[in-house]
């Protein structure tokens, strides 16, 4: 009776997992139903699925008929368990939050593509379907999936009022883990590239009277959006662009024609120098303006201590980092990771990161920039030396070496035991 209710009944069914809500989830199959001869005798029920999809299909024929239609079964996402084992409690969280992930995810098609500054293009992406793509807020990114399965964040930068097309502008990193490199060498036009719908971690307040935007080299492009946002509003801004020289500026002559163009001051280095005068620029804290930056951790740290340092309230600093030279660290090697509640092992080779390695395995993970700026993608180490290269845990933390960001940290031995 007992031997009866496990088999057929306890082991098919993950736990809360209901048919009306998850309808593939609600059944598992059982790993080995293909040739271990102790599953194949279960009756068929190595394929239970048969049995919710079909049920006049008798047990004996489950088999056979899982292979009709195209394989069409064994493409949907219908989990797997070995034949003992316990039961996973969290079966139908998990199974929600791939399914939101999934809805979240939409394609678009490359549309157009600009040179728009040195080693700098700008994309245009519109919808593969009907005409109009998700809203979005100013400050705004997108995660975009490569067609090697890597991901990468990027910043709107066109207008939020948009709802034809998304624009994007990705600077070729010659140093950097491969991403950008793959986008300008192997993306054209009428390629389709599967991307998040818009998530914001760098809000734009439209409520103060006043704004100074400031950007350093490539950080200006969620600043565009927000000048064009801001043009909008018909609110009183600055904003002020550093860069090492102007070639390295995308989108120059749209910022010298753009109706916000007054607005704009470049600076460029002289002698390698910054030149902006931030003593001129911040020297008036006032309770009515926020200040916006974007750019290297170096630059955006320069900026906000200054402004404290000259009076400015924190809660009147807003900033959004980009990824630190990926050059400053050590060139990426492959390693290991074992995800213990899981109870896998994965390979993550030197072009991918932790979290594309985990996702390539149908693991989902939480996550938002995917540049080590924000913090979601953060979990526990249980063991093995932790490579850090973000930018939102502290020098203690990372001294500590509990906590990981999977989007850009790695391992500096051969293997990190995660608490996943
Ligand atoms: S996703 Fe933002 S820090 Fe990893």
């Amino acid at each position: 009776m007992a031997y009866t209710a496990y088999h057929f009944a306890t082991i098919q069914h993950p736990d809360g997992v209901k048919w009306d809500e998850l309808p593939f989830e609600s059944t598992h199959l059982i790993k080995g139903r293909e040739k271990n001869l102790f599953v194949r005798s279960l009756l068929g029920q190595g394929y239970h699925a048969m049995h919710h999809f079909m049920p006049h299909v008798p047990w004996y024929k489950y088999h056979r008929v899982w292979y009709l239609g195209n394989n069409i079964f064994s493409k949907q996402p219908i989990p797997e368990r070995p034949v003992f084992g316990k039961l996973d409690k969290n079966a139908r969280k998990k199974f929600l939050k791939a399914k939101e992930k999934e809805l979240s995810r939409l394609n678009v098609k490359i549309a157009r593509i600009e040179e728009v500054a040195m080693n700098i293009k700008t994309y245009f992406l519109e919808p593969t379907e009907g005409k109009v793509l998700p809203k979005f807020s100013a400050g705004s990114h997108i995660d975009l999936e490569l067609p090697s399965g890597i991901k990468r964040s990027y910043s709107l930068v066109n207008p939020p009022f948009e709802q034809h097309q998304y624009q994007i502008a990705v600077k070729k990193e010659e140093n950097g883990k491969g991403g950008s490199k793959e986008l300008h060498e192997k993306v054209g036009i009428g390629d389709i590239l599967k991307i998040s719908i818009p998530k914001n971690n760098f809000v734009l307040y439209e409520k103060p009277k006043r704004f100074i935007l400031i950007a350093g080299g490539i950080g200006i492009t969620p600043l565009i959006s927000m000048a064009h946002r801001l043009e909008e509003l018909d609110k009183h801004f600055e904003f002020h662009i550093c860069a090492k020289d102007e070639k390295e500026i995308p989108f120059t002559y749209e910022l010298k024609n753009w109706s916000f163009a007054p607005m704009v001051e470049l600076h460029l280095d002289k002698n390698g120098k910054p030149t902006i005068d931030l003593s001129a620029i911040l020297s008036k804290p006032d309770s009515e303006t926020l200040i916006y930056v974007c750019g290297p951790k170096v630059f955006n740290d320069w900026i906000l201590s200054s402004a404290v340092d000259m009076g400015w309230e924190k809660n009147q600093l807003k900033q959004e980092l980009f990824t630190a030279d990926a050059s400053a660290f050590d060139p990426p090697r492959e390693f290991q990771v074992i995800l213990r509640k899981s109870n896998k092992t994965i390979n993550v080779p030197k072009n991918l990161s932790i979290i594309d390695a985990i996702e390539m395995q149908g693991i989902s993970i939480d996550y938002s920039c995917l540049q080590g700026t924000c913090g979601t993608c953060v979990s526990q180490v249980i063991e093995g030396k932790i490579d850090h290269r973000d930018a939102v845990l502290s020098e203690e933390e990372k001294l500590m070496n509990q906590k990981i960001c999977l989007c850009v940290s790695r391992a500096k031995g051969d293997k990190l035991i995660l608490d996943l």
